[in-house]
């Protein structure tokens, strides 16, 4: 017997050890962040494009030329084959090649590091109510064994009368646990209101979340699909959805907050560290959920090959640069590439292909441009006023065979932004 109790705690700290060493056994084989850092849907979205020969068909987007600048020439067409084919007319700018790195991540086996000031306690909490556990759990193991063995029936022994009542330890038993509750619930409630209570000075950012994207407003009216701030400032989302529940989620912030139609909602964070983080719709919104803010389907596969990140800029001075930027490019496109570019961001691509397939809707790549197209009770003229009206107000001249279900986008793109959209459409016609 007083053998088996030392191999038996040998064995717990051995196995808890191991576990708790990031790099130990247990995370030996990718150290830093290989598989886990990145979205199993994304194998090989980088490589691909860099190699060029990886993707069958991929040839003509890469041969020859700088490979940020050779999509335009084939982008409608070819372009689509390499992975991470570029989309804008020329080089990528500065802001959409960070957005494009890969996802920091630490990918050990616990929770990624924590980037977010406001909610380091909650990871202090996370980690101070494991260790309680671990602790009663192995001592409470521990005593059950050894009380088993030590008290087991064998020959020559009789049963002792058990005690009815110890004041010591009734009083012990309540008494420290009630402190530790008690300890538990001021920390987590100080840092809940730390959490739900954004500083007077923050940098408001607007957030609209519809089936299946999500589009970033900010104070100087530039809209991304990715989610751009600064470092070392507190940073306040206001939300809200266009159609049915979302939730907004960063992993690395460790914030998650619905996103709720007609209604707002608020997060609120204080990035640390620059670099590119996750974001994903942690509330099932119908079946694209999975693909939620995919920026870069594969035509081909249907794979998400770049989904929308938060990019957290090293300091003001950046993310004032990005606003500044941004803004000039979108008004400095041509319309086709505008439209090319809103395709991606505006999360056009969840359900519509530009290869002739069916997705969800209808391709935007049709030979029928100019002439009559079935909707639902007659027909219409496929052409500019056809298009817009579409995309304004899709439900009223619905095509049959496809669900009614695409959202309005009355109000939120700009005239540029419709003429680019339209633009592009017409020029993927056959
Ligand atoms: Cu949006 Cu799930």
């Amino acid at each position: 017997m007083k053998r088996v109790l030392p191999v038996l705690i040998a064995l717990f700290v051995a196995s808890t050890a191991s576990a708790q060493a990031p790099g130990g056994s247990a995370a030996a084989p990718t150290p830093t962040n290989a598989p886990m850092a990145v979205p199993a849907a994304d194998p090989g979205a980088g490589s691909a494009a860099q190699a060029g020969s990886a993707a069958p068909g991929s040839g003509s987007a890469t041969n020859g030329n700088n490979q940020a600048t050779s999509g335009s020439a084939a982008g409608s067409g070819a372009g689509s084959a390499s992975a991470a084919a570029p989309k804008g007319p020329a080089l990528k700018a500065w802001y959409d090649v960070q957005a494009d790195k890969t996802v920091e991540e630490d990918g050990t086996f616990w929770m990624p590091k924590s980037v977010n000031l406001a909610a380091d306690d909650s990871d202090m909490m996370f980690y101070a109510v494991l260790a309680l556990s671990a602790f009663f759990f192995i001592a409470i193991a521990i005593a059950v064994v050894y009380l088993t063995v030590k008290y087991r029936h064998r020959p020559g022994h009789t049963a002792e009368p058990s005690a009815a009542h110890n004041d010591v330890l009734e009083i012990t038993w309540t008494v420290i646990p009630t402190i530790i509750c008690v300890f538990l619930f001021w920390y987590g409630w100080h840092s809940y209101i730390k959490v739900v209570t954004p500083p007077q000075k923050a940098v408001e950012i607007d957030v609209l979340a519809w089936r299946w994207n999500w589009q970033f407003t900010h104070e100087n009216g530039v809209t991304d699909s990715d989610l751009h701030v600064p470092a070392g400032v507190p940073v306040r989302l206001v939300m809200t959805s266009k159609d049915v529940l979302h939730s907004f989620y960063v992993p690395a912030f460790r914030v998650k907050q619905d996103v709720v139609p007609r209604r707002y909602t608020y997060i609120w964070f204080d990035a640390t560290k620059p670099g590119t983080y996750r974001l994903t719709c942690a509330e099932y919104c119908g079946t694209s959920h999975a693909q939620m803010a995919c920026l870069d389907t594969d035509p081909v596969s249907g794979h998400c090959n770049r989904r929308a990140v938060v990019v957290v800029h090293k300091d003001l001075e950046e993310y004032q640069r990005y606003l500044n930027d941004k803004i000039q490019d979108q008004l400095n496109m041509a319309p086709e590439d505008l439209g090319k570019m809103l395709y991606d961001k505006k999360g056009c691509s969840s359900c519509h292909t530009i290869d002739g397939s069916t997705r969800v809707g209808p391709s935007w790549k049709s030979p029928d441009w100019g002439k009559d197209i079935a909707i639902v009770g007659g027909t219409v003229k496929m052409d500019e006023n056809y298009v817009r009206e579409s995309i304004l107000y899709p439900a009223k001249k619905a095509r049959p065979g496809y669900p009614n279900s695409m959202p309005s986008f009355e109000g939120q793109l700009k005239d540029k932004e419709l003429t680019g959209l339209i633009a592009y459409i017409k020029s993927l016609k056959q």
